[in-house]
This record gives structure tokens, sequence and C-alpha cells, in this order.
């Protein structure tokens, strides 16, 4: 009860996702990535995890064989333990812990198919001096919890964040991508999370030919966008099909979302061989 994490937040954590490939092997999608950000996060948060990198990789494999997964979601977080209970957390220890269970579509089946409504919650996304948005610490996810009991409860399905400076920002869990004139639009790297499932998006929508911006928009050039949506790891890509009331394009997934979707299901799944080395086989 006394864990110092569960009091102030410090911590830092990570999402994974392991796919059955097209062939029967299992691999999770850029361990390597994945691994590197948890230490980046930990850097941040001075928070100094007692275990190699190497190290972890193997935990999260010995995981999934335990457990015969070839599919999962795998969750590591690092954390300060019990100690000193004051704000500074003198001496306490790092623990470290991995999660693997079945996770399907994080926004449900229909979600990946016909798209969600989403809604700009009121609660606005941090500032980058208050919280590290380059960091995925478990307290950062306040704003994303609360946002999302927000417009949830108002029958959305998912809750997208202006800066503080009134620019669109991300979902509570996702990045945001919009298509307008066959053009993608991103937020550029400043009070967001450096999602790996965006950067794979863009990876992927760069070898398909299409035009890549990286740089902050409105809430009403979404509004007017032909398509939009949600990368992430447990959201993988997910089209937005109205936010605040107002019907994205047609109102269903776009042909551009759909193809980055095929794309990058392909991708996952290892029956692309432009990308196969984003995948790290489960040994
Ligand atoms: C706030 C936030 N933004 C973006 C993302 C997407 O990041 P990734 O694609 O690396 O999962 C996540 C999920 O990890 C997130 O929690």
């Amino acid at each position: 009860m006394l864990t110092h994490t569960l009091h102030y937040g410090l911590g830092v954590f990570e999402g994974v996702r392991a796919y059955e490939c097209h062939d029967g092997r299992a691999a999770a999608f850029r361990l390597t990535d994945h691994i590197n950000r948890l230490y980046s996060s930990a850097r941040i948060a001075q928070i100094n995890i007692p275990f190699s990198k190497e190290e972890m990789r193997k935990a999260i494999f010995d995981l999934l064989i335990v457990n015969r997964f070839k599919e999962a979601y795998i969750r590591p977080i690092a954390f300060i333990g019990d100690g000193a209970m004051g704000v500074h957390p003198r001496n306490n220890p790092i623990r470290v812990a991995i999660a693997a269970y079945p996770w399907g579509a994080y926004l449900g089946d229909e979600a990946v198919t016909k798209g969600i409504r989403a809604k700009i919650a009121s609660y606005t996304r941090m500032h980058v001096n208050t919280f590290m948005t380059k960091a995925k610490i478990s307290g950062n996810y306040v704003n994303s919890v609360m946002a999302k009991l927000e417009v949830t409860s108002l029958g959305f399905d998912e809750a997208i964040m202006l800066d503080t400076e009134g620019y669109v920002s991300e979902g509570s869990g996702e990045n945001i991508f919009i298509v307008r004139n066959g053009t993608l639009k991103t937020p550029s790297l400043t009070s967001i999370l450096e999602g790996i499932t965006r950067n794979s998006t863009m990876e992927i929508a760069l070898d398909e030919g299409l035009q890549v911006v990286t740089e902050r928009f409105t809430r009403d050039e979404l509004y007017i966008a032909d398509e939009a949506f949600l990368t992430g790891t447990a959201a993988e890509i997910t089209p937005i099909r109205e936010v605040d009331g107002r019907t994205i394009g047609d109102g269903v997934p776009g042909p551009v979302t759909r193809r980055l979707q095929e794309r990058f299901f392909d991708v996952v799944r290892g029956k692309d061989e432009k990308f196969i080395n984003w995948l790290d086989f489960v040994p």
C-alpha cells in the first residue's frame, strides 16, 4: 500500500503488442523501440531500472512463452517501491513488473471497421513543462483518464485533447492524423508522446507515395478533414468518423485510412517484407 508510485505517480511503463504471423510464429512489434522508449522514459523520470535492456527483452519473451501466447498486449512497468513516504523517494527500491494478456481491438471491433465518435475534451493536454510528454509516465495519464471519463459519460468513444495553445495534440492514448487533399498531417512532437505506431504509419504512408506533414493544426481543420484517424499500440489504426457532432468526410473510413490500416495489419503479421525488420520474433 505504501508503494511510492501509487501515491505520487512517478512510474514509467510501456505498451507492446505481439501478433501471430501468417507462418504461425509470434512476433512482438517493434520491441526494441518500445524497450528503448521505456529506458528513455526512465531517464526522464530519473528512475534507475535495475535490469539491462537485454534482460527486459528476455523477460518479455519468457512471459509470452510460458503463457503460450501468440497474440498479447504486454505491459512492462518500472515503479518506485515502499520506503520513504515523503515526496522525495530517498532510497526506495525500483520495482519492475511485466504483465501480458490477450487484448483485442482497444476501442472495439466496430471501431476499427466503422470508425469512432470523438470529442474534444474540456481538459487541456499538459504543458510541456508541467509533465514530460516524451515519457510514458504513470502520472501523465491522470489527464487522459479524466478526459476519457468526461467524453464517454457524454456518449463519445474517445477524447481528443488540445495543447496549452489550443492546437490539436493527441487522443487520451493515441496520436492523431488527418488527411486533406491526399496529404497526411499529424502534430509535431511537442506536447505529444512520440508514438511508435505514429512513426510506423508515417513510414508506411511515405512508402505508399503519400505526403506527410508534421505540423500542428486547429480543431476546425480537424472538422473539415477528408479523413481522420488515431494511432497507437492499443488502438492500432482506428478511423474517426465524427468529431464534436461534425461528420468527418463521408462518415465512414476513407480510402487513405483503409489502405494504411490494411498495410499496417499486413506489416504487424509479417506479411510485408519491406518492414519485416520491425518484427521481433519470439524465440
Ligand atoms: C498519450 C499517448 N499518445 C500516443 C500513444 C501512441 O503511442 P504508441 O504508438 O507508441 O503506442 C499512446 C500509447 O502508447 C499514448 O498513451
